[in-house]
């Protein structure tokens, strides 16, 4: 895996990033909810500009998720998401969820995340049960390909 750059800084995030988190996330295109700026890590390069963040989401049913990965196109493949994922399960207890296209499982798959198929629905968390079901119904209608996966880190599952 590539190593981050020392010159990028990883901090928590600040009340002053929060526009440049929300512009982050819209810029790529991923879940714009639930981008409260308290619980996010970002990736700031020398100049100052936000060039990746990501969040460890609390739900109501106890469950945490990591959410809101993104780095800046110009900037990718540089070990950045990386080097911000393993921050944030390095302070967290297991188990962490996850949801992602498909495309992004084997991604995941590489910090330890294992996926939850349809027949494990059971074991879900109440929320990732929600978020499942809601899908479903957007994603014909949207014809988005491929599917919505949902992973846990780690193997919660047992399988
Ligand atoms: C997915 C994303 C966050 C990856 O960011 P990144 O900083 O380029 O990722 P890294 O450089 O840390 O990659 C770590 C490893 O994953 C691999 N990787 C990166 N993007 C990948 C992808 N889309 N699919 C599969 N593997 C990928 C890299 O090759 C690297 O492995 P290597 O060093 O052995 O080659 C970035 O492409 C992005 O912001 N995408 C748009 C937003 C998005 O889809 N976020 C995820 C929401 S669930």
């Amino acid at each position: 895996m590539a190593a981050a750059q020392p010159s990028i800084v990883y901090r928590p995030a600040q009340a002053s990033d929060e526009a440049a988190i929300k512009a982050l996330i819209r810029a790529v295109n991923i879940n714009p909810m639930g981008l409260k700026w308290p619980r996010f890590l970002v990736a700031v390069a020398e100049n100052g500009e936000l060039i990746g963040c990501g969040q460890i989401k609390s739900h109501r049913d106890g469950s945490r998720e990591l959410a809101s990965i993104a780095v800046q196109r110009a900037w990718r493949r540089q070990g950045i998401a990386a080097e911000i994922i393993h921050r944030l399960l390095a302070d967290e207890p297991p188990p962490v969820w996850l949801t992602c296209m498909d495309r992004l499982v084997p991604f995941y798959q590489q910090f330890g995340f294992v996926e939850v198929k349809g027949g494990d629905g059971r074991s879900l968390p109440l929320y990732f049960r929600f978020i499942r079901t809601i899908f479903k119904p957007i994603q014909k209608l949207s014809r988005i390909p491929g599917y919505l996966a949902i992973m846990v880190w780690p193997n919660e599952i047992g399988h």
